[in-house]
């Protein structure tokens, strides 16, 4: 999973280093584009979401120490929560016009998605940690 994680950190990376100087682009031609990239995005967090749903690391966090349950219960439920604000944005994507305003707008929703998604990743790796921390503990008592 943290090779996963890498993976999307790279891909959000590289849509953020998409946002341009406003004044010195052709807004026409940059919508479309970003509108991929945010295409992209969403269709990779759906895999990546999916495959932690479908039982890997966390399970075997929670399986280790169920103490964790309720957490790992709560990281999942913002996987339909985020993919929903990302197919939202790809939404105002495509509907918006190329001004600089919209496209600031866009950039800045993005953003705000990002951090969201970094605070999920962060979480969910704090969990696997503690998960695996004492699952060792234990092994080697
Ligand atoms: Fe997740
Ligand atoms: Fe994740």
């Amino acid at each position: 999973m943290a090779t996963e994680h890498r993976h999307l950190e790279q891909l959000l990376t590289s849509a953020a280093h998409m946002f341009p100087t406003w004044e010195e682009i052709d807004l026409a031609e940059w919508l479309p584009r970003i509108v991929e990239q945010f295409k992209k995005v969403r269709s990779q967090l759906a895999n990546h979401f999916a495959q932690e749903e479908a039982g890997g690391c966390l399970e075997e966090a929670v399986s280790r120490r169920p103490a964790l349950a309720g957490e790992a219960r709560n990281l999942e439920a913002d996987h339909p929560r985020l993919l929903q604000q990302l197919g939202t944005l790809v939404q105002r994507g495509e509907q918006a016009q190329p001004t600089v305003k919209q496209c600031r707008a866009l950039e800045h929703e993005f953003r705000a998605l990002v951090a969201d998604i970094h605070r999920h990743e962060e979480a969910e790796n704090q969990l696997l940690e503690r998960g695996f921390n004492v699952s060792l503990q234990h092994e080697g008592a």
